[in-house]
């Protein structure tokens, strides 16, 4: 089979060669959007009087036909052919003869593969803020569920203060919202058109860029041909996005890994959603939520990949730009994954709730305490102080914070008063944060208001 290059060569391809340079195995994954870019250009061409209406047409047909056989799952890719650009355009040719020769037009690999990656990565984030929204929406039903579960919140994974669960799912919602957000930065960085740069200095036809621009539905187009063949921060925006959300799908799992435990015991996962173990036959494991965790790792890896591969890259393209394929398949893929199995796991486990009731402040009331002696004109430190001087000493009595009798508190300071007592109650400690974004009842249920909206769910 001819090569492209072969003018020039007086040797054929070592089979090495050939097997380490393709990219074909990875990068026909692109071909829908390489055929989209090249329906494009073709017009692009016509409208410059580079190609009659005629060949245009026959070039059009055959890449839609293309475009069914690898719908279809029918087209054969052939490693000797090197990448997707040089398959699709081999097969043109071998549907329409000559003419087929002619796409390559005003064109250059280059400018080619930055444009399908933009192509690409512009549906994939629409398709990752759609998982995104579903498990957002899971979160607020969650949430609208256990308005009424009083639960601790912890700080150094310390009980700290009772909070409405409500409140928690909540606060995952804000960080998966704002996931959204950075995957739509993205968006934006890779919504601008790279073909027509050529190889690396423009093209000596008058294409119609921003007509092309406005076919391939990009916002804006690049303005400088050599920076737009060489750059890949949109793919660095992209690993960066689901780096991040990665971490808080971890964080995520790790607080239900820690539930389901029977230490905590505040959630029980479905047996279909866990796997077993082969030697302990009462285990129960919960592997997907692991694996959450776990697959975060190689979210990290693959924007630490691109990152290493783009440092001190010579203008404009090198043949490294290759290798920022596949840690961007590999990330939309992971990331994707991930997304599907927390919102599975949220959906599917059971919260314990007598677990959960069964908390009824203890402890984490004592800043309720202090605050009461705040509000009796006693400066916080000091009624810091005093709480945990009765902190002390219940610890050292072996007694909980409900069983405070008066006559004990007020050995402490005779601010306290009889109304003191009724603090000692979780509901009423988390109701008491009645400041903007707390778990106060009232602010938890506007929160899910504006959450529902927010997700199109009223
Ligand atoms: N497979 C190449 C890549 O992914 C396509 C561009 C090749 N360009 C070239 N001049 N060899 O970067």
């Amino acid at each position: 089979m001819q090569k492209p290059w072969e003018g020039r060569f007086k040797e054929k391809t070592e089979g090495f060669v050939e097997r380490f340079t393709q990219s074909v195995s990875f990068d026909k994954g692109l071909a829908l959007w390489d055929i989209r870019q090249s329906i494009a250009h073709v017009k692009t061409l016509l409208k410059a009087g580079i190609l009659s209406e005629e060949e245009a047409e026959k070039l059009i047909q055959g890449l839609s036909s293309i475009e069914r056989e690898v719908s279809e799952g029918r087209f054969a890719f052939r490693q000797e052919l090197e990448d997707v650009h040089m398959n699709v355009e081999f097969r043109l040719t071998e549907k329409v003869g000559d003419v087929g020769g002619k796409l390559h037009t005003a064109r250059s690999r280059n400018d080619q593969i930055a444009t399908d990656e933009r192509l690409y990565i512009k549906d994939n984030i629409l398709y990752m803020c759609g998982l995104l929204k579903e498990l957002r929406k899971t979160l607020v039903r969650l949430a609208e569920k256990s308005v009424e579960v009083i639960a601790p919140s912890y700080t150094h994974l310390q009980r700290a203060q009772p909070i409405r669960l409500a409140h928690y799912f909540l606060a995952y919602r804000e960080a998966f919202l704002s996931d959204e957000k950075r995957f739509m930065d993205a968006f934006r960085s890779a919504d601008a058109l790279p073909l027509g740069s050529g190889a690396v200095a423009g093209v000596d036809f008058p294409l119609d860029r921003f007509y092309t621009a406005e076919l391939l539905g990009f916002n804006r187009v690049c303005r400088n041909s050599m920076i737009a063949t060489a750059d890949r921060d949109f793919i660095l925006d992209a690993l960066y996005a689901c780096a991040v959300c990665g971490m808080h799908l971890s964080r995520l799992a790790e607080d239900l890994i820690l539930w389901s435990t029977e230490e905590f015991g505040f959630v029980d996962l479905p047996d279909r959603l866990c796997t077993g173990s082969s030697i302990m036959p009462q285990k129960k494991n919960p592997d997907v939520l692991e694996l959450i965790r776990g697959k975060t790792g190689r979210l990290y890896g693959n924007l630490m990949s691109l990152l290493t591969t783009l440092k001190a890259l010579p203008m404009s393209y090198d043949r490294d730009l290759q290798e920022d394929k596949e840690p961007l398949f590999d990330s939309l893929k992971t990331l994707a994954d991930c997304l599907e199995g927390a919102r599975l796991v949220l959906e599917g486990m059971n919260l314990r709730a007598n677990k959960m009731k069964s908390f009824s402040g203890g402890f984490t009331l004592m800043t309720d305490l202090a605050n009461y002696l705040v509000l009796k004109g006693l400066p916080f430190r000091q009624a810091h102080h005093v709480v945990g001087s009765i902190t002390a000493y219940l610890l050292e009595k072996g007694k909980k914070p409900e069983e405070l009798t008066m006559e004990e508190l007020r050995n402490f300071s005779d601010l306290f008063e009889k109304d003191a007592l009724s603090l000692l109650d979780a509901f009423t400690s988390a109701d008491r944060k009645v400041a903007y974004g707390g778990t106060s009842k009232e602010d938890i249920l506007e929160r899910i208001h504006v959450a529902k909206r927010e997700e199109g769910l009223i």
